[in-house]
């Protein structure tokens, strides 16, 4: 039987700025989507990470045409209306045109869609990440597919041992996607030399060279430059499929604890640790950290099981001490250096403007002449 999972994701307003949705909007999001379960979709789920939600969408064979997708828009869209009623901040932003409350335009919600042959133990993974970019996925998934280091099957599992395909997406391309497709093992260093960048490529897809079918989407789309600045669907879902011919649920996982500084914390200007989080966690201190959820399912016929969370286990808290701690160290050098990100990534303008108004400052200091 053939199943689709629809992960959409988006900030549709928040409370207190960009740091949580409020239950309101949430039940109005769920209240729109289970008046379409059972009909243009089988069965869903919803959370929230930071200031986004995610819903999580699942529906019998291919929908091709993109109704499934229109529906999850209007639920958000409903969650909206609500946002804008509660003078929520942000109110609508990834899905009006213009954000009501005068905040940046939206560009829709970040959207990961996987259609496959349900298999007898169809076992998956969504994770959500806000204050970050879809970039962020690049060293969790290299490690997770790629490095045995990491992910043991790679050696373990016959099923694995012909590796992964990837797709990455050069998402500072202007015109047309830009997308090139990579082989593990054999292009190890390629991998490495493109993932590096989480700014500038990200993985789109990764599939299995074993049984040909699709274990990873991520809500991969390029840049937008408006007025000088790269704007873009940021706050991205991935969809995992995991077991058998992919890394186990806990291969997938376990890079995450390295929590790597990624870019988007506050602005989305500066560079942060990924820290990962329980489901339904706003976001805090400088606005993040930058944060990473992760809801796990089986599905059946189209049917999912209630989500477990796979970040909600003691194991997790150390690691989220040590992001603390690493929060804690890259804020102290403030703009300095590594902890802002590059004048060409900033999501603000003022600082180009800053340089603008200096430049007419400087002095060329030409040498005596001799
Ligand atoms: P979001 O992308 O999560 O809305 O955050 C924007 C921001 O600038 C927070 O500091
Ligand atoms: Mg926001
Ligand atoms: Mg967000």
């Amino acid at each position: 039987m053939q199943t689709t999972i629809v992960a959409m994701r988006a900030d549709i307003g928040s409370i207190g700025g960009h740091l949580q949705p409020s239950q309101q909007v949430v039940a109005a999001v769920r209240e729109a989507l289970d008046a379409q379960r059972g009909q243009l979709i089988a069965d869903f789920d919803l959370h929230f990470t930071g200031d986004d939600i995610t819903a999580v969408c699942t529906c019998q064979g291919d929908p091709g045409q993109t109704a499934v997708q229109d529906m999850i828009w209007e639920a958000f869209a409903q969650g909206a209306r609500v946002a804008v009623e509660q003078g929520l901040y942000g109110a609508g932003q990834d899905i009006f045109d213009k954000g009501i409350s005068g905040a940046s335009k939206g560009f829709g919600p970040s959207l990961a869609q996987i259609t496959f042959q349900e298999r007898s133990n169809e076992a998956f993974l969504v994770f959500s990440i806000d204050k970050s970019v879809p970039g962020a996925f690049n060293l969790p998934f290299y490690q997770a597919f790629a490095d045995p280091m990491h992910c043991s099957g790679l050696i373990l599992s016959p099923r694995m041992r012909r590796g992964f395909r990837f797709e990455i997406m050069d998402v500072v391309y202007r015109e047309y996607d830009r997308v090139i497709t990579l082989e593990a093992p054999e292009d190890l260093y390629n991998l490495a030399a493109l993932l590096r960048d989480d700014e500038r490529f990200a993985i789109r897809s990764v599939h299995s060279r074993t049984s040909e079918e699709q274990s990873v989407a991520v809500s991969t789309t390029r840049l937008h430059y408006v007025a000088g600045i790269m704007l873009g669907r940021d706050d991205p879902v991935a969809i995992v499929r995991v077991q058998d011919a992919f890394p186990a649920a806990g291969e997938v996982l376990a890079p995450f604890a390295l929590c790597a500084h990624v870019s988007g914390f506050q602005r989305g200007s500066h560079h942060g640790p990924l820290m990962p989080v329980r489901r339904n966690s706003g976001v805090s201190y400088f606005d993040g950290p930058p944060s990473v959820s992760c809801a796990a399912y089986c599905v059946r016929d189209g049917h999912l099981t209630e989500a477990i969370d796979p970040f909600d286990h003691p194991f997790w808290d150390q690691v989220r001490a040590r992001a603390t701690s690493k929060t804690l160290d890259i804020r102290q050098q403030g703009f300095f250096g590594t902890a802002m990100q590059p004048f060409e990534t900033l999501s603000y303008g003022g600082i180009m403007g800053i340089l603008k108004e200096l430049d007419e400052r400087f002095v060329i200091e030409k040498p005596f002449p001799s």
